[in-house]
Order: C-alpha cells, then sequence, then structure tokens
C-alpha cells in the first residue's frame, strides 16, 4: 500500500514559477525516503503538499488512498502524516515538556485518561523518560526536536516527514534525531520522509530522491545516487565527506572503491597496507 502518492502533481504559490511541476512519486507504508535538494527546489512544498497544508493546483495526491484534496478527508490525513519542521524553537508550544507533547493530542481530541499514556509512550520512543517535566527552554537542540517529534508521535502518525529538522543542530543533535527516527522506521513501521541537506543523512534511507527546480531529477538507493557525483554537483549537492576521502584516497595513491560504509573503508585501508608491507 502507498502511504503518499503524487500523480501529476504542480504547485505555484501565485507568482508564475511552479514550486512544484508535474511530480510522480510515491513512498509505501513502512518505507525511509530521503528527499535531498538544493535550497528552493520544493521540498518543504512537498512536504506541506502531503497533508493538506498546501493544495495541489493540478494532479492528485492521496494519503493510503484518501485524497488530500477532499476536505472530509483532510482530519484524517492530518493524524496519519505528522511533520517536524525546521526550527526546534517555533514548535515548542507550552513551557513543560509533558505539556508541550500533549498539545497536538489534544487537539485532535484525545480523551484525556490516554493523554498521560501517549505521553509516556512518546518519551520513551524518542529516549527522553527523564524529561516529562523539564522546562522546555532548558533543553539542548537536539532534545528539543526530539520533543517535537514525541509531540507528533503522541498523534500516533503512520508517516513522519522530518523537514530539515536536523538544520539548526550541531553534529550531536543530528545523531540524536536520525538516530531516533531510524529506530521508529526499523522497529515500529513508521513510514518515513527525511528532508535534508545533510548527505549523510540520507543513507539511512531504504530510497532517496533528488529534487531540482521543483522536479525529481534522481532517484534510486542512497548508494545509487551517492556514485552519480558528478550529476550530484550539476544539482549543487555535494557528497558526504566518506566519499570525498575515498576519492582522495585514491588519489593519494591507496586503491580503495567507493564505498560510504566506514567500516568497509577502514577495512580496505588496512588490506592495502598489508599488501605494501610485503
Ligand atoms: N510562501 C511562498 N511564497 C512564494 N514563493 C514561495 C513560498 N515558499 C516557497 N516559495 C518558492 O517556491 C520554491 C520552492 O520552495 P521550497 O521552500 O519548497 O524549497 P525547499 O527545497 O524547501 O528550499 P530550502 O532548502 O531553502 O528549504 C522556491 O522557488 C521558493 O522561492
Ligand atoms: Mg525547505
Amino acid at each position: 500500500m502507498d502511504a503518499i502518492r503524487f500523480e501529476d502533481v504542480s504547485f505555484s504559490y501565485g507568482s508564475g514559477a511552479f514550486a512544484i511541476r508535474n511530480l510522480n512519486f510515491s513512498v509505501r507504508e513502512g518505507e525511509f525516503v530521503a528527499v535531498l535538494g538544493h535550497n528552493g527546489s520544493g521540498k518543504s512544498t512537498l512536504a506541506r503538499l502531503c497533508n493538506g497544508l498546501l493544495v495541489a493546483d493540478d494532479g492528485k495526491i492521496s494519503v493510503f488512498g484518501k485524497s488530500v484534496s477532499e476536505k472530509d478527508n483532510l482530519f484524517e490525513v492530518r493524524k496519519e502524516v505528522g511533520i517536524v519542521f525546521q526550527n526546534p524553537d517555533n514548535q515548542t508550544v507550552a513551557s513543560i515538556v509533558e505539556d508541550d507533547i500533549a498539545f497536538g493530542a489534544e487537539n485532535i481530541g484525545v480523551p484525556r485518561e490516554e493523554i498521560g499514556e501517549r505521553i509516556s509512550f512518546a518519551l520513551k520512543a524518542v529516549g527522553m523518560e527523564g524529561y516529562r517535566n523539564a522546562l522546555c527552554a532548558r533543553l539542548s537542540g537536539g532534545q528539543k526536536q526530539r520533543v517535537a517529534i514525541a509531540g507528533v508521535l503522541a498523534v500516533r502518525p503512520k508517516v513522519m516527514i522530518l523537514d530539515e529538522s536536523t538544520a539548526m543542530l550541531d553534529p550531536r543533535g543530528r545523531k540524536e534525531v536520525v538516530d531516533v527516527v531510524t529506530r521508529l522506521n526499523r522497529e515500529e513501521g513508521m513510514t518515513v520522509v527525511l528532508i535534508t541537506h545533510f548527505m549523510e543523512e540520507a543513507l539511512r534511507a531504504d530510497r532517496a530522491i533528488v529534487m531540482n527546480k521543483g522536479e525529481i531529477v534522481m532517484r534510486g538507493t542512497p548508494e545509487d545516487i551517492f556514485e552519480r557525483h558528478e550529476e550530484l554537483q550539476t544539482y549543487n549537492l555535494t557528497l558526504p565527506r566518506i566519499g570525498y576521502i575515498c576519492r582522495k584516497l585514491r588519489e593519494g595513491g591507496l586503491n580503495v572503491a567507493d564505498t560510504l560504509d566506514e567500516e568497509k573503508l577502514a577495512e580496505e585501508i588496512a588490506s592495502c597496507g598489508s599488501l605494501r608491507n610485503i
């Protein structure tokens, strides 16, 4: 079953140019898809179309088979597709963590008796059990984003879209957030769409797409896409650091194959070294 399906979708903000142009795209239930693309390529527009925050000018968008353009489906669709945004500070709505997490669930009318349970579940899922009564303002960026994820989880969506949710975080915060969504996908079967500028993060996904000027210009596994580095550069995207390291090692005379797997690279370097010692 497709969790999200776009058929020939176009959208313009009204200024003439299309922010999304004739897009065909789907995400299967349980899949983890990374969306890459330079500034202004249409990634956030794509995210907002998925749950009806924006309405397509043309084409058809459905979530678990329900058309997003039908007003009667919107409430259901918004429960099923949760979005975590970029700025952790803009997403905090209450001063105490548990109130913040409860907000979305309260809004969709979850009974009071059930809210407490949902908060516990969500806090555990993001590894923040010890912070239930903490002040949001005291948390690190990574912790705030994990609370934002918990707030989305408390609504119990089937799909979570992260729209550059790691962009404002330090490397540690980024890892915390990506680890949480990877675990949610692998262990809880959550469908994940991870929009990111950080190519390394796309490596966690089953599949990746690259957007440029409102269109999908590359599709494949993250490894497939990263192998096409020259093409990536034409869309103003650069390789993950490990890709450059492989290339530099080759330039320096070590015969290592392109890989994005650190352990594999370490093994290759080790075997090159032992050959040299013979
Ligand atoms: N509210 C808006 N009004 C008018 N044009 C907009 C609006 N939001 C985005 N756009 C335009 O639509 C296009 C796609 O923007 P979008 O925000 O979807 O890209 P993005 O890939 O998310 O970019 P970024 O990496 O900067 O977040 C861009 O040309 C952008 O200038
Ligand atoms: Mg964006």
